[in-house]
């Protein structure tokens, strides 16, 4: 048995054999997995194994080419990233998708900006003071200090873009996050800080999908363990007694089913 099936409670969001094809290149083979509200999910697997691709899926980046999925419960077929935001799936991708010339607090809010009437003619205009406001209020949620909204995210630490990527996540309220590889660029005490943002969101009820190379992380938070191998999923584990190098020598042996 599964943690996945010890685990009580309706899933928030479920992969049914799902399949992408790019082309004549199959990144992801009938997959499926199913992640409850709460619960960290840790996806792991070598350089190209499908991760990020699986992410995109989830995402609304990419559709996949063979199976479905359903998010609480029904067909989750998202048009688009915007369409999984409003679902209430929030993604932090691999390449963090940020606009370095523009202040911090405009790129919270890129393509989803606040609008308001203005007082002449009730026109909509932006409402720069309502996004400075709470862009300011995601980033006091985060650990990570990021002192200036009005800076360009160009001049930023690879911590602090990441704490912007998360804030915009944040803004969202979703109640799944999905983070690939939030702890690339990081340092020691700012990748300790994504951890304890990762344990907060968990004991609010959001599900997190967390792809990372760090097997430290992976330990730390996850509830369970996926692996992927080629595009197919070849194993999942409770994270419970699993340590870094136990979950090491289940990516490099673990056989796709
Ligand atoms: N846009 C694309 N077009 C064609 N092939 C792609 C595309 N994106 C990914 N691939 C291929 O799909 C496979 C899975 O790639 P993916 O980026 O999902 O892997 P990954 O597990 O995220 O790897 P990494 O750990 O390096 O980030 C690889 O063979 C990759 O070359
Ligand atoms: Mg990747």
């Amino acid at each position: 048995m599964t943690g996945s099936e010890r685990n009580d409670g309706p899933p928030l969001l479920e992969l049914d054999r799902v399949g992408l094809a790019y082309g004549p290149v199959r990144a992801l083979t009938d997959v499926s997995l199913a992640i409850r509200a709460g619960e960290v999910v840790g996806l792991v697997g070598d350089n190209g194994a499908g991760k990020s691709s699986l992410v995109k899926l989830v995402a609304g980046v990419h559709r996949p080419t063979a199976g479905g999925m359903r998010w609480l419960g029904r067909a989750y077929a998202p048009s688009g990233p915007r369409d999984a935001l409003e679902a209430g799936i929030a993604t932090i991708h691999q390449h963090l998708a940020l606009a370095p010339r523009l202040p911090v607090w405009q790129n919270l809010f890129l393509g989803t900006e606040r609008v308001r009437r203005s007082l002449l003619f009730g026109l909509p205009v932006l409402d720069t003071a309502r996004m400075r406001r709470e862009a300011r209020a995601a980033l006091d949620r985060l650990a990570i200090s990021v002192p200036d909204v009005d800076r360009p995210v160009g001049e930023l630490s690879g911590g602090q873009r990441q704490a912007v990527a998360i804030a915009r996540a944040l803004l969202w309220n979703a109640r799944l996050l999905v983070m690939d590889e939030p702890t690339a660029a990081l340092g020691v005490r700012e990748t300790e800080e994504v951890r304890a943002l990762i344990r907060g969101l968990k004991a609010e009820g959001v599900a997190v999908l967390l792809v990372s190379h760090d097997m430290q992380d992976v330990v730390a938070v996850a509830d369970r363990v996926a692996v992927l191998r080629k595009g197919r999923l070849a194993a999942v584990r409770d994270a419970a007694g699993l340590d870094a190098d136990r979950l090491a020598h289940l990516i490099m042996t673990a056989e796709a089913a």
